[in-house]
């Protein structure tokens, strides 16, 4: 499995140095990018972003919260070994989202709220490298895990059929349910609160893989 700790709970007043603590435990960083109008928040966008791929090693998940996300992914400056996840739900087209990450270049994620059916990201299958499963209601960090995810991720592992697509998690993951999330079929599992949310997060981020793999 992989750690994805969410910068979305990190301290801002110390980004680069919180982010640091855990990077050698971090297979990537995840990065919330939200718009005050997809979701009812805002976070961060690509100059602070792209200030901290300068200074990071570890790949980028960036996921992005907001309705444009064709005028906004190529102001991302990424690696090919990054993902830019757009949400099926906003307002473009999806085969056009993904033309337009793809030439970046970066890796290409789909995501869609936990309401939405599986069938609406199902065209596009063959096209991604990552579906991010929301188990919250994506806005904000700290949330509860909705359970329903799990069948849900059983449900993708199914459809994508062998396809070389990984599965990421998001949402209320910790402890308890690593196990569960990485059992039902999930390859990455994104974690904000559980990770930088505590006091020492490189030991929170190794707890939790431990959770995640000896169950
Ligand atoms: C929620 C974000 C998540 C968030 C997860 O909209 O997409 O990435 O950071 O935070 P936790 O792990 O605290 O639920
Ligand atoms: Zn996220």
């Amino acid at each position: 499995m992989k750690l994805a700790p969410s910068i979305l709970s990190a301290d801002f007043s110390r980004l680069y140095d919180h982010a640091r603590e855990v990077e050698a435990e971090a297979d990537r960083f995840h990065w919330d990018v939200m718009d005050a109008h997809f979701v009812p928040n805002l976070t961060f966008g690509p100059p602070v972003v792209n200030a901290l791929r300068k200074r990071l090693d570890a790949p980028f998940d960036i996921h992005l919260m907001i309705d444009d996300p064709i005028e906004y992914a190529p102001r991302f400056v990424v690696r090919p070994d990054d993902t830019i996840t757009f949400h099926v739900e906003s307002d473009c087209a999806p085969p056009d989202a993904i033309d337009v990450i793809r030439g970046l270049p970066a890796r290409v994620g789909i995501s869609m709220r936990p309401g939405t059916p599986l069938e609406r990201i199902a065209p596009y299958l063959d096209r991604v490298d990552h579906v991010l499963v929301m188990s919250v209601e994506p806005g904000f960090g700290g949330q509860t895990f909705l359970p329903a995810a799990l069948e849900r991720i059983r449900a993708l592992r199914t459809l994508l059929d062998n396809r070389p697509v990984e599965i990421a998690v998001d949402g209320g993951i910790g402890p308890d349910n690593a196990r569960a999330v990485i059992d039902a079929g999930a390859d990455i599992l994104v974690a904000g609160s559980a990770v930088f949310g505590q006091s020492g997060p490189a030991a929170a981020a190794r707890r939790l893989r431990r959770a995640a793999t000896d169950g």
